[in-house]
């Protein structure tokens, strides 16, 4: 690739990162860091020690030559770092080469790379990305959190490809900054008559009470992205600026066609060895998807032993081992917690729950209730509602499946029973059955417009 070649012969040339986008990083102001690289301030130790982080996780080294105090913007490749840029290629941020090596001076005079960061490529004003949240968000939300300056997101992971297209063209009629599409790639269900009967017995019951019959049969009620063409060429068409995909790795034809459509791919990940065969395949960017999520649990392999890593220790793991950059999510509710994900090394926060209570999201009565009650106290883990494990509030249906959660069909096929129980329970007046998905920092959410949510956790973050 010409880039490739022109980084190779670029490879001791120095390097100027943009200093506003550095001293965002660092948590400084521009003037601030530029006083402190011509040595007339001190912005204090943790921003420097961020400025360090920021430095090393970009792959780069400091000049010792320049001493600490002219450090802060200036790198110099080595082997190493052309090889991790090299990996990043299609990840998208454009930063410009300068040098003062007449040698290379020529060949990189046009030349942009692809960084380490993509939050920087995407131009965002904060590293904040509004989880995808299948039932919960919707164009709106994702409208307004991209136009207040964070990455917002759409989940079409539970629809087909008409109803992707109209829910990007929902979206981009609300905006023109970049947002992310969410799909599901897991394994297709297994079709399990006896097991899917025995589940429908045992839910019986609970239905009776609700003066309904469960269905006579589970189905698939929506495909997988790895087994959805129709959804692969409306993407490739509309050329979504991030795509994101949860349960898995879509395959490799899915993911060159996505790449060469220019998309940035994040994948959700919730151990190291999905971390690596997430960047083995090509993924750009990793959301490190903690055991305190809310919704469901992104593991590849829901049958796969679960090590449980939280957002603290999978976040460091992955930075330190995982060779892509890492947005942390879990867990996280205001600016505190997106300063620690920062700390953390991620390159962003994801945050779901802390935007369920917004007027944009289209969650419903019972669900905004439960949040706000002290009910949101517990989350549990159930798989009982959907098939796959999911972080739920404390409510009946969770109580249930604790009790009766043995043998629960696959995903999404359980899922028709659990809507179906919903729906029947919701006109009764019961809102106990609803799949009310929240992490563990659920007592934290605030009943905020998106945008002034955003607002808020930015000066949060200012004051942290
Ligand atoms: C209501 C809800 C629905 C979710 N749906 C999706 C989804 O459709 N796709 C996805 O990738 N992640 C989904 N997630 C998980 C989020 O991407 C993210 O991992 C999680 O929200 C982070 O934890 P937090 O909720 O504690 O912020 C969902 C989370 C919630 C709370």
């Amino acid at each position: 690739m010409q880039i490739s070649g022109k980084l190779a012969r670029a490879a001791r040339a120095l390097v100027e990162w943009p200093r506003d986008h550095v001293a965002r990083l660092a948590g400084i102001d521009t003037p601030m860091l530029a006083d402190f690289e011509a040595g007339r301030a001190d912005p204090g130790d943790d921003a420097k020690a961020r400025l360090r982080l920021i430095l090393e996780q970009g792959g780069a080294v400091f000049l010792p030559e320049d001493g600490e105090q002219g450090a802060g913007v200036r790198l110099k490749f080595t082997a190493r770092d052309v090889r991790a840029i090299n990996r990043m290629e299609g990840g998208g941020a454009r930063w410009a080469l300068t040098t003062s090596d007449p040698a290379v001076a020529g060949s990189i005079a046009t030349a942009h790379m692809d960084c380490m960061n993509p939050i920087d490529a995407l131009g965002l004003s904060f590293p904040l990305i509004q989880a995808p949240m299948a039932g919960v968000s919707t164009p709106a939300m994702a409208a307004a959190v991209s136009n207040a300056g964070a990455l917002g997101s759409i989940a079409v992971g539970a629809t087909d490809a008409a109803g992707a297209r109209a829910m990007i063209a929902a979206t981009r009629a609300l905006t023109d900054r970049p947002f992310n599409v969410n799909l599901f790639a897991h394994a297709p269900p297994r079709v399990r008559p006896a097991e899917e009967q025995a589940w429908l017995a045992a839910l019986a019951p609970l239905f009776a009470a609700q003066d309904a019959a469960p269905p006579t049969r589970l189905e698939t009620i929506y495909h997988s992205f790895a087994q959805d063409p129709a959804m692969l060429d409306l993407l490739v068409e509309a050329r979504p600026r991030v795509i994101s995909f949860h349960f898995g790795l879509p395959g490799a034809a899915q993911i060159a066609a996505l790449k060469q459509a220019g998309c940035l791919l994040l994948a959700s990940v919730t151990n190291l060895d999905e971390a690596v065969a997430a960047r083995t395949a090509g993924i750009n960017v990793l959301v490190a998807q903690g055991f305190e999520a809310g919704g469901h649990r992104g593991m590849f392999d829901p049958d796969a032993p679960d090590a449980m890593l939280g957002t603290f220790a999978l976040t460091r793991l992955l930075v330190a081992k995982a060779g892509l950059p890492v947005i942390a999510a879990g867990g996280i509710m205001d600016g505190r917690g997106v300063r620690a994900a920062l700390d953390l090394g991620a390159v962003a926060a994801q945050l779901g729950t802390a935007f369920i209570a917004c007027p944009e999201s289209s969650a419903d009565a019972a669900y905004r209730a439960a949040l706000a009650s002290p009910a949101a106290q517990h989350t549990v883990m159930t798989r009982a509602i959907s098939g796959r494990p999911a972080r739920c509030l404390a409510n009946r249906f969770t109580q249930w499946g604790a009790e009766n959660g043995d043998d629960v069909p696959d995903y999404p096929r359980t899922y028709a029973a659990g809507k179906a129980l919903n729906a029947a329970a919701k006109i009764q007046g019961e809102g106990g059955y609803g799949a009310q998905w929240a992490g563990q920092g659920a007592p934290l959410a605030r009943v905020l417009p998106a945008a002034d949510l955003i607002a808020a956790i930015a000066e949060e973050m200012r004051e942290a």
